[in-house]
C-alpha cells in the first residue's frame, strides 16, 4: 500500500469498492508473487491497441436495438438486457432489475434506475421512494400484488443497472437502454403509461421539465401516456403532492372512461 495513504482514506477506499459491488480481494486469474522476481525483463512490446472507443459507443446502441427486437416475450428481453455488456453500469451494480407487478396489468409505470434497495434486492422501487409509490396506487385502488389486470400495475425503470452513488442516468445510457425499454413496453402491451419524473419523459418522449410537463398526456408508442412527479422527488418536496393527487385522479378516471 503508498505510504502516503493514512488510515481514513483508505478506508474510505476500501469503502467505496465494496459500495461498488466488490466482495473479494483478489484478481481474475492467480499471480504467483514468488516467481514475480526471477521473471527476466521482458523486451518492451508495442503495447496492444486499445478497442476503438468511437467504435464501440457507436455500435453499442445498434447492438442493443438489434438484442431488443429479437425479444419475443418478456423472459427472453430480460435475458437479453442483462446479457447485454455494452454498458459500464452493469460492472458497478449488484443485481440486474427487471420489473415488478402484473405484467397484463392495464398500468404500466416507468421509473428512472434502481437505487441502494433496488439493487440489493433485484426489484424496482422497493426503497422508501418506492413505499410511497404503493400508497399513492393504493389511493386510487392500484397495486403491484394484484392479480386483477384492471387493478394490478406493472414496474420498471429506464435502467436495469443502478448508476454509482444513485447519479442521475447520463443521456448516453438512456438512449443506449432505449430499445429495451420500448421493447418491453411493446411486449407489455398496457393500455396507459406513467412516467415517474424527468427521465421517462426524457426518454420516452424527448422532453424533460416535469414541473411544467406533469398533468400534460401525452402519446408514447401509440399509448396515452402521463408525466408524473416521481415519488422521490414527493418525499423531498411533500408540498407537491396535491399535484401528484390530481395526476393520480386523472389516471383513474382514464382507466374508468375506457374500460
Ligand atoms: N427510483 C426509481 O426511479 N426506480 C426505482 O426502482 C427506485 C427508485
Amino acid at each position: 500500500m503508498d505510504s502516503d495513504l493514512d488510515f481514513w482514506t483508505a478506508k474510505a477506499l476500501l469503502d467505496w469498492q465494496i459500495e461498488m459491488g466488490a466482495d473479494e480481494a483478489i484478481r481474475d486469474a492467480p499471480l504467483n508473487r514468488y516467481a514475480l522476481n526471477d521473471t527476466p525483463a521482458r523486451p518492451a512490446q508495442p503495447a496492444a491497441a486499445p478497442p476503438d472507443p468511437i467504435t464501440v459507443t457507436t455500435d453499442a446502441p445498434a447492438i442493443a436495438a438489434r438484442a431488443a427486437n429479437a425479444a419475443t416475450d418478456l423472459p427472453s428481453l430480460a435475458a437479453a438486457m442483462q446479457a447485454f455488456d455494452l454498458c459500464d453500469l452493469k460492472r458497478g451494480a449488484r443485481n440486474f432489475v427487471f420489473a415488478d407487478g402484473l405484467p397484463a396489468a392495464r398500468v404500466m409505470i416507468v421509473g428512472e434506475a434502481p437505487g441502494a434497495e433496488e439493487d440489493r434486492e433485484g426489484l424496482p422501487f422497493v426503497g422508501r421512494a418506492g413505499q410511497l409509490l404503493d400508497r399513492m396506487l393504493d389511493a386510487i385502488g392500484l397495486s403491484r400484488r394484484q392479480a386483477d389486470p384492471d387493478l394490478a400495475v406493472y414496474i420498471t425503470n429506464v435502467l436495469p443497472w443502478r448508476p454509482p452513488s444513485n447519479r442521475t442516468p447520463e443521456r448516453p445510457e438512456i438512449e443506449l437502454f432505449l430499445p429495451f425499454l420500448e421493447r418491453h413496453i411493446t411486449l407489455a402491451q398496457p393500455d396507459v403509461l406513467v412516467l415517474m419524473g424527468n427521465t421517462p419523459c426524457q426518454a420516452l418522449m424527448g422532453r424533460a421539465g416535469i414541473t411544467r410537463i406533469r398533468g400534460q398526456w401525452a402519446e408514447v408508442l401509440g399509448r396515452p401516456a402521463l408525466p408524473m412527479f416521481h415519488p422521490a422527488y414527493l418525499l423531498r418536496n411533500p408540498t407537491a403532492k396535491r399535484e401528484a393527487w390530481a395526476d393520480l385522479l386523472a389516471l383513474k378516471a382514464r382507466l374508468m372512461s375506457q374500460p
